[in-house]
């Protein structure tokens, strides 16, 4: 049978409700099109632990030839990757890592030069003590902790730089706007806040602006999406000071898992670039990703041409057959 000859990738998502996981999940949809000789099965976990485990565990007994997984958190799922490994099933982890990083290969930037970027950013621009808010993504996830450790280690080797707060944001907008308005008030004396993602750092606006202290404080985020209210916008609006460029790599992501699948060599860690986006850059930027979406839409269009065409012949070979009984 045709279809047994095929790879079988399939994603454990963590989940998606937010455009980062979206673009990713289509980058990974367009270059498995690209590939016709894969077959991309996407399982949303609503960011839901257990319901990771159970996508994976379904993955594995499906037959995937190859996992690719984005944990949510980095603890509870190195078992169930574990057992994938042990059946023989090589794991890629992407964006986020798993506690013991037994896994095949990672691919995703590096979180640790994230959070390093984002405090550099301040020491260059900054004169005089510097009084930092810093608000985390969900704790148990890597680039979380990857991002504060990164930020700490240059924070500390500048003594002008003093993280006052530490706010768990959870990733998302409304808990990181809530507790940074309630902290706010007591913290005339912020003029940074790094958030480790553009969401929770449009937040940190929203808060500010509500406080009136907008003017204020410099605000730092991460991903520096090129959508309407993406971080590449948010920096042209001067609503943020800055962004860290989190590509998504999913479409990386599906190469390494040929590769891979194909036992040609490969790296263990596949380090995606990352760059400050600041006012000086960022229409150079917009411009760059517009032609790429421009590129990918191209190629969208010519993946659905070519379905309709081969719906078509396929529905023309069927009455070739059915006149051929007369
Ligand atoms: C998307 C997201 C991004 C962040 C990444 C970290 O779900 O929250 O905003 O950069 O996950 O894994």
């Amino acid at each position: 049978k045709e279809h047994d000859k095929k790879i079988k990738i399939g994603f454990s998502q963590a989940m998606t409700t937010d455009e980062w996981r979206r673009q990713m999940n289509q980058s990974m949809m367009v270059e498995a099109s690209l590939h016709p000789e894969t077959e991309l099965t996407i399982k949303d976990a609503h960011n839901d632990v257990k319901q990771q485990i159970k996508d994976i565990e379904r993955l594995i007994s499906e037959g995937v030839d190859i996992l690719l997984v984005s944990p949510i958190e980095a603890r509870p799922l190195d078992s169930v990757i574990k057992k994938a490994l042990n059946q023989g099933v090589p794991v890629v982890a992407i964006d986020r890592k798993t506690d013991k990083e037994d896994f095949t290969a990672f691919i995703g930037a590096d979180n640790i030069e994230v959070g390093r970027n984002a405090a550099k950013y301040i020491v260059a621009n900054t004169r005089g003590v510097i009084n930092i808010i810093e608000i985390t993504g969900a704790d148990a996830s890597s680039p979380a902790y990857e991002r504060s450790l990164g930020f700490k280690q240059i924070v500390d080797q500048n003594p002008q730089l003093k993280i006052t707060d530490k706010i768990r944001g959870n990733w998302e907008l409304p808990s990181a706007k809530s507790q940074l308005k309630a902290l706010l008030a007591h913290r005339k004396e912020t003029s940074y806040i790094f958030a480790h993602n553009d969401r929770m750092a449009l937040g940190a606006w929203e808060a500010a602006k509500e406080l009136g202290v907008e003017k204020n404080i410099k605000i730092i985020g991460v991903d520096a999406l090129n959508t309407p209210n993406g971080g590449i916008e948010l920096v042209k609006k001067g609503t943020l000071t800055a962004t860290i460029l989190y590509p998504n790599g999913g479409n990386e992501a599906i190469k390494l898992a040929i590769t891979i699948h194909n036992r040609e060599p490969f790296a263990k860690n596949n380090i995606l670039n990352t760059i400050v986006v600041d006012r000086n850059n960022a229409e150079i930027i917009e411009n760059q990703m517009d032609k790429v979406d421009q590129q990918q839409k191209v190629i969208e269009g010519q993946l659905e041409a070519i379905k309709i065409q081969e719906q078509e012949f396929s529905s023309q070979k069927h009455l070739v057959r059915l006149l051929s009984f007369f």
